[in-house]
């Protein structure tokens, strides 16, 4: 069978405010790679190479990153939607550019630990109209929520005050063209979205196969500050170590990523830890579960668990920075001027703690 992909990369990504207001949140790098890139490199190991892209307000950063995608071997076709008005409305959208294919439908913020291959397998095989992933999670109501009766889909809601279930969808899905029928027949929600877990109510209401695949392996929806770092904590948790920048006078240790052209000097490093191409980093103590993208400088400082963006400087802090998110050419540095005073210029919806 002949799948296409369909990567789902608008949105709006409120809850990931200051950095979205910028920046597409597909775009922000989890152990220094874009998250849209794992799902990507995820379609195109299970042999899908006919992509879409499905994008909004961001569409000219997420093209600039992605390109026309021969750098993954595939083929991308971007498709813009006119508003952020639902899953099954990106659907809808894509329903040309689809045709008559079966599909993978895919949210460019989410990450599977183990891939899609075997998935894709057992849609191939088994011949469902839909396959859906489902995971146990401890906050089923921030999600869309399946209740499965003898392996078989009863009901599916979205985001439901008083879920019947543990078991959240995963924001990755496996379509027949029998779905086109039921993006089509759904209403919107009561938040104004024409959700794509309604249109696989649908099918199930209309006697379609739905088949459910409870994920094993981490699956991560990088859509707030605290998934980002936990994602970014997993990710690095695999990391391999390999040294390609400059090292001097340093101490590492555990597995450490030091990309080309970076420069550590002074430095006690604890892995898992990634630094990225051209960044310096000085005097500092970096602790575990940290990714530096490019291009930044960290002096005289120490930072733990935390996601630094590209061109962005840390310098002389005094008390130690952890579960932090620092967007793109961000300057947090100690000023010697009087009045001796905190001075900020902060972007809408940042959150800062002091100590
Ligand atoms: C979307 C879906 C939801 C699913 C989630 C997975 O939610 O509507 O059913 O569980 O993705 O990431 P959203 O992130 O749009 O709130």
């Amino acid at each position: 069978m002949n799948l296409k992909g369909l990567i789902l990369s608008g949105g709006t990504g409120s809850r990931l405010r200051p950095i979205t207001h910028t920046s597409a949140k597909q775009l922000v790098p989890v152990a220094n790679k874009p998250v849209l890139f794992y799902g990507i490199e995820s379609l195109r190991d299970a042999g899908i190479t006919d992509i879409g892209i499905i994008v909004g307000d961001t569409a000219a950063e997420i093209e600039a990153a992605v390109g026309d995608g021969s750098r993954w071997g595939v083929k991308i076709t971007y498709i813009p939607q006119e508003a952020p008005l639902g899953l099954a409305h990106a659907v809808i959208t894509a329903e040309d550019y689809l045709g008559d294919s079966s599909f993978v439908m895919y949210l460019g913020d989410n990450l599977l630990r183990d891939g899609i291959s075997d998935l894709v397998e057992k849609f191939v095989k088994n011949g469902p109209d839909a396959l859906i992933l489902l995971q146990e999670v401890p906050n089923p109501e921030a999600y869309g929520v399946a209740e499965v009766k003898d392996g078989q889909v009863v009901q599916l809601v979205e985001k439901p005050t008083e879920p019947k279930s543990n078991l959240a969808l995963v924001g990755i899905y496996m379509f027949t063209p029998a779905i086109h029928e039921c993006t089509n027949a759904i209403k919107p929600s009561s938040r104004g979205e024409l959700e794509i877990t309604d249109a696989i109510q649908c099918l199930i209401d209309r006697g379609k196969r739905v088949e459910p695949h409870v994920v094993n392996g981490w699956w991560k929806d990088t859509g707030k500050l605290e998934d980002m770092l936990e994602a970014n904590r997993l990710i690095l948790d695999a990391l391999d170590t390999d040294i390609r920048g400059d090292v001097e006078d340093s101490e590492i240790h555990g597995r450490v990523v030091i990309e080309d052209g970076a420069k550590v000097s002074g430095c006690t490093i604890r892995g898992p830890v990634i630094i990225g191409e051209r960044t310096v980093v000085h005097d500092c103590y970096i602790g575990p579960y940290t990714s530096v993208y490019s291009d930044c400088e960290i002096r005289n400082s120490e930072i733990e668990h935390s996601i630094i963006l590209e061109q962005s400087q840390v310098l002389d802090l005094r008390g130690r920075m952890e579960g932090s998110l620092i967007g793109k050419n961000v300057r947090i540095v100690r000023l010697d001027q009087k009045p001796k005073a905190y001075r900020f210029m902060v972007g809408d919806n940042s959150w800062i703690g002091i100590v």
